[in-house]
């Protein structure tokens, strides 16, 4: 029912669509601001995809969900890999799609070498931290002073899951 996907260019006016959607419904999902995010125009963004950092889940041709993965490049640290933003939209939350779309990275690290998924998220997002816990990822850390947002500091969650 749902797949995995690599975005392409020719994704770019769905996945702005739901960028703007993720930016607006849930902002703490997010480093980017929804201000930040309505600069993006839909060249901008296919110049974005077609740099290969983002993943998508499908609902048939439907985009649903989005990632970012990027595994690092440097030889030392090749092992490791990036996750994030991840994103499902709000009627699709609780179907598996995020599962498909977490499994699809996983596959791919695997696929890729890389032992290691690196994630942040938000202290209060608790229904973000509840899925990565049910996915396997475990808390090594805190990122003190990670945001500031109207003056206001704010932590980050470090997470990790190893995929070897
Ligand atoms: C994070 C996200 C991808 C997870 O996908 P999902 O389909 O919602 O995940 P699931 O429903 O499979 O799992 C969520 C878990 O949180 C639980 N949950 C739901 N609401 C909750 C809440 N308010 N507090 C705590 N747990 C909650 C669910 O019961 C479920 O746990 P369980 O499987 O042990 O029962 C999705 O919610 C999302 O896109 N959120 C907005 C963007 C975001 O915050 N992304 C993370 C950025 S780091």
């Amino acid at each position: 029912m749902f797949t995995y996907r690599t975005l392409m260019g020719a994704n770019a006016p769905a996945w702005l669509d739901l960028r703007q959607e993720g930016a607006r419904v849930a902002p703490d999902g997010f480093l980017v601001t929804l201000e930040e995010v309505l600069e993006m125009d839909t060249d901008r963004a296919q110049q974005v995809l077609d740099f290969g950092g983002l993943r998508g889940v499908f609902e048939g041709d439907r985009l649903v969900g989005f990632c970012g993965y990027r595994p690092q490049r440097l030889q030392r640290i090749r092992h490791r890999a990036e996750l994030g933003p991840f994103y499902v939209t709000p009627s699709r939350q609780g179907s598996g799609a995020a599962q498909v779309m977490m499994q699809g990275v996983v596959d791919e690290a695997r696929a890729g070498g890389v032992a290691q998924i690196e994630l942040t998220v938000a202290p209060g997002n608790a229904r973000a931290i509840a899925f990565y816990e049910r996915q396997g990822f475990r808390k090594y850390g805190v990122r003190p002073d990670a945001i500031r947002e109207g003056g206001v500091s704010e932590d980050e969650l470090l997470y990790l899951l190893r995929v070897v």
